[in-house]
């Protein structure tokens, strides 16, 4: 039985800190799920740290659903949020419909994601009629990456902040389940968090969010030079990986690699007769004509 909504939202009503991490693939949210995180986000994100994209613009609904599936094929417990990329809910309420039911029906995700506040709030409301569980995304919104030219923080001002909150406000009026804070002040995120009644997911938000989410590449030092400031290095895997490929090229240039410990052998038998049976076997050589 996986995590159900209501039992996020309680987390919040008992001021249990909510963790929530992005997975891309199966053997991590297997990973991330027996560590105890009870929320995965397959994130759009998906498009920068995995399928090398310079922001999450070019990244499709056939991208995540392919994601989608491999993080739900991984993992029995968490609940599973998919993110829905830019386009995909912004052109119709018809389209943001049957895109939101892809990843419900056809890859078996327990909620979508989708960026923005009172822009959104319909097709907020739209889904969540349907039985689609929705986390809205205030704040810094990366889908917006051309508009803002840039990854900065928001909201800074009054009529930033005000702005932010407005949309907060509209995004759970409209039934988001929970709600992510990207990028803002600690004060501002503090507010909205006070403010409202479903839980707060902070990235980059200060610590008084009700949870708190983060790109597992990010924690695992997976891309070795870039580590964003709101983001904590607990492995090296980069450094690991790269040792590690080092490594095995090293030992099979250098014959090291593949000894007989790793290696099948077979009956001295079946070897004498499969030689003598060459002859028949392989094209014929000039110098057997
Ligand atoms: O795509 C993503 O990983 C996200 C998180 C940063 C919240 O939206």
């Amino acid at each position: 039985m996986r995590v159900t909504i209501p039992e996020i939202r309680k987390m919040k009503e008992q001021g249990i800190p909510i963790p929530m991490l992005t997975a891309y693939d199966a053997v991590t949210a297997r990973l991330v799920e027996e560590a105890e995180v009870p929320l995965i986000l397959v994130g759009d994100s998906l498009g920068m740290v995995v399928l090398g994209y310079t922001d999450t613009t070019a990244v499709t609904m056939d991208d995540m659903l392919h994601h989608v599936k491999a993080v739900m094929r991984g993992s029995r417990r968490a609940l599973v949020v998919a993110d829905m990329p830019f386009m995909s809910y912004t052109v119709s309420l018809e389209r943001a419909m049957d895109n939101a039911a892809r990843f419900i029906q056809e890859a078996g995700a327990q909620a979508v994601k989708l960026e923005g506040g009172r822009s959104v709030a319909e097709t907020v409301r739209r889904l969540v009629a349907a039985g689609i569980p929705v986390m809205g995304h205030v704040g810094l919104t990366p889908q917006q990456v051309l508009n803002l030219g840039g990854y900065r923080v928001q909201g800074r001002s009054l009529a930033a902040a005000e702005e932010i909150l407005r949309d907060a406000v509209a995004v759970e009026t409209a039934g988001a389940f929970a709600l992510v804070l990207e990028c803002i002040p600690a004060e501002l995120a503090r507010l909205i968090t006070e403010s409202l009644g479903i839980p707060t997911i902070g990235i980059g938000a200060g610590p008084d969010c009700d949870g708190q989410v983060q790109v597992i590449h990010d924690l695992l030092g997976w891309i070795p030079d870039f580590t964003p400031k709101h983001a904590k290095r607990y492995a090296d895997l980069g450094e690991t990986i790269r040792n590690a490929a080092r490594k095995f090229a090293d030992e099979v240039r250098t014959r090291r690699f593949s000894i007989p410990e790793r290696a099948v052998s077979m009956d001295d038998a079946v070897i004498r007769s499969l030689k003598d049976r060459l002859s028949t076997i392989r094209a014929p050589r000039e110098d057997d004509l």
